[in-house]
């Protein structure tokens, strides 16, 4: 959460840094600002709301700066508003700086510096290091902040300039991440390399307690003994055009993406002719893959779903016990990680301060960590032994969707592996590849239905309460379908398991609170068929989402949605899109912000 973006060199520095803070936006965008210098003294401009906002304060005060550093914010300590925004300086305005992460030890390091005279102005965490910093301070900053750091306690990735340092930026990372662009005669400093990946494609990343000593011309890495070397990376990745396209908002042109997105993940990945998946990036040897004996998934959020999906196909297919966890309850567990546990950690962005901090854990447990991740060189890929990466392209919508469909497809495909490795024969497995193979047909099938979808959300846009239920592999696609719909439409929406309606939940059903039910599970839906008239007999309205060949549902329902068939296993993937499109739809009708939901961020960086 909070990008930062800094940059000193030939261009204007103003218009780069906004540029690159633009594409920081995912990270957060309740406020913004940027300071340099200028003339020898410290400028710094600030506005609540979105970087758009900013820009426009920024070119009104005709703001020029000869280097700069930025931040777009997702509040943490305080509300979002100019005095909070960063960047914070200190007393004398000798320095500012910005930051991602969070200080914890915030509240005793005030109290000590307001004892020693200083004025805090905000009720930020960030603030407490500029002015830790500008205390400290004694004519050489290298120095002072070799002797602050060990002073922090928590995350802090910062970027910070002193008006005695003209030409410099210092950068710091530590629990938070932060990489550096080398380009010829100028050099970036940015949350994410995509923000000046057009412009140069050398990176240097910082690790835990490292400090660069940024200029145009030159870049040096110190840690707290001294100055080090440090392994430059070229970024290999193509650069992807970020538009909306004719699409109105991200979140829509990624939904209608995912036939694509499938294609895109399944490519070279399998073997016709033996039934199996073949994964080029995967470099753990075939013993250690053998010699797995159970599995444990760590994600959060969407990722955390499609992981319930992956532990089910392998327990299903492979015969792995799998079990999947919360990254921010296991780490503070002492987990039990026995021998031949391999550990798989889903992220999207492969930023998540939580999964990171639980891998973290398994490592020093001595497990291996397989990341299932979509930005490559992210600080999850780095940690892991090995990656198996999404390809669905940058994913901008907050609300994740296609990487939920690239995850299950990645899951699938390593599943039906293990699988092959194990008890599954040649037959089976060529079945669950064509099943696999014919997704995208079935996701584009549903896509076309986008009209008939939104006008049931149109129907049902109202109401403000829900649930989604489901059985088996429609479980986890019920608290995906919650999620979404209440993190895009803020509608307070309930993913169950269908059994558990009857154990406490059904006390809320009346005509004012819809269920969704997912029906797409064939082995289940007689189940389902009875807990749903449980929610009929108490005037609770249904909208059913089913395979076109089963029936039962379409008596009880109010509204029916229909998806091609496809196998049990693979059905998240249709209804999943069915549930992208009612929580898009819905939203739209109440007016909520698509693309930047309120209080949330893409890159979930703090605990
Ligand atoms: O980048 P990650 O996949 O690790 O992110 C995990 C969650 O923060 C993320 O899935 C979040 O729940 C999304 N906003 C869901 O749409």
């Amino acid at each position: 959460m909070c990008g930062i973006f800094g940059y000193t060199g030939k261009r204007n520095s103003v218009e780069t840094v906004l540029k690159g803070l633009k594409k920081l936006e995912y990270r957060g965008y309740d406020s913004a600002g940027i300071a340099g210098l200028h003339t020898g003294e410290i400028v710094s401009c600030k506005e609540v709301g979105k970087i758009a906002a900013l820009e426009k304060l920024v070119h009104e005060e005709k703001i020029e700066l000869d280097l700069a550093i930025a931040q777009t914010r997702w509040a943490t300590h305080g509300k979002p508003s100019v005095v909070n925004a960063h960047p914070h300086l200190d007393q004398g305005r000798t320095l500012a700086l910005v930051h991602n992460g969070i200080i914890e030890n915030h509240d005793s390091l005030r109290i000590s510096l307001e004892k020693q005279g200083i004025h805090f102005v905000s009720e930020t965490d960030t603030e407490v290091i500029a002015q830790l910093l500008g205390v400290m301070y004694q004519g050489d900053f290298l120095a002072t902040l070799r002797e602050a750091i060990p002073l922090l306690k928590g995350a802090f990735a910062l970027a910070i300039i002193h008006k005695d340092y003209p030409g410099q930026i210092f950068a710091i990372a530590h629990e938070s991440p932060l990489v550096i662009g080398i380009g010829h005669g100028e050099a970036f400093v940015s949350s994410d390399s995509n923000a000046f990946a057009a412009h140069t494609r050398e990176v240097v990343f910082l690790a835990n307690s490292e400090i660069a000593v940024i200029k145009s011309d030159s870049l040096q890495i110190f840690d707290l003994m001294g100055e080090i070397d440090k392994e430059t990376h070229q970024l290999t990745e193509e650069i992807q055009e970020i538009s909306k396209g004719d699409y109105e908002h991200y979140t829509l042109k990624e939904i209608f993406e995912q036939p694509r997105v499938i294609r895109q993940a399944l490519l070279s990945r399998f073997l016709e002719e033996y039934g199996t998946a073949t994964f080029e990036e995967l470099n753990l040897d075939v013993n250690s893959l053998l010699s797995v004996q159970r599995i444990l998934i760590l994600a959060c959020g969407t990722s955390l779903h499609s992981g319930l999906i992956g532990a089910s196909l392998l327990e299903d297919q492979a015969r792995i016990l799998t079990y999947t966890d919360i990254s921010s309850e296991f780490r503070y567990k002492n987990p039990i990680v026995p021998p031949d546990t391999l550990v798989i950690a889903i992220s999207q962005s492969g930023e998540t301060a939580d999964t990171i901090a639980a891998v973290k854990e398994v490592k020093a447990k001595g497990a291996k960590v397989l990341a299932i991740c979509n930005v490559y060189g992210s600080t999850l890929t780095r940690e892991a032994d090995s990656t198996l990466y999404l390809r669905a392209g940058p994913e901008i919508g907050v609300c994740s969707t296609k990487a939920y469909t690239s995850q299950v497809i990645v899951l699938a495909l390593f599943s039906l592996m293990m699988a092959r490795m194990r008890h599954m024969n040649k037959y089976e497995g060529q079945e669950f590849l064509n099943a696999l193979k014919a997704l995208p047909d079935v996701v584009q099938a549903v896509l076309d239905k986008a009209p008939e979808i939104e006008k049931i959300a149109k129907k049902y846009a109202h109401y403000e309460n829900f649930f989604f239920i489901g059985r088996r592999y429609m479980y986890p696609s019920s608290l995906e379908g919650a999620l979404k719909l209440k993190e895009i439409s803020y509608i307070n929406a309930n993913g169950y398991a269908a059994g558990e309606m009857k154990h406490g939940p059904i006390a809320l059903i009346n005509a004012d609170c819809p269920t969704v039910a997912l029906g797409a599970n064939s082995d289940t839906l007689d189940k389902l068929e009875s807990n749903l008239r449980e929610v009929a007999a108490r005037d609770g309205k249904i909208i059913a989402i089913i395979k076109e060949s089963d029936r039962g549902l379409e008596k009880i329902a109010n509204d029916v949605i229909t998806i091609p068939d496809t196998i049990d296993e693979l059905a998240t993937v249709p209804v999943t899109v069915v549930t992208q499109l009612l929580a898009y739809y819905i939203a739209i009708e109440r007016g909520a912000d698509i693309d930047q939901p309120r209080n949330l961020a893409k890159s979930v960086t703090v605990e």
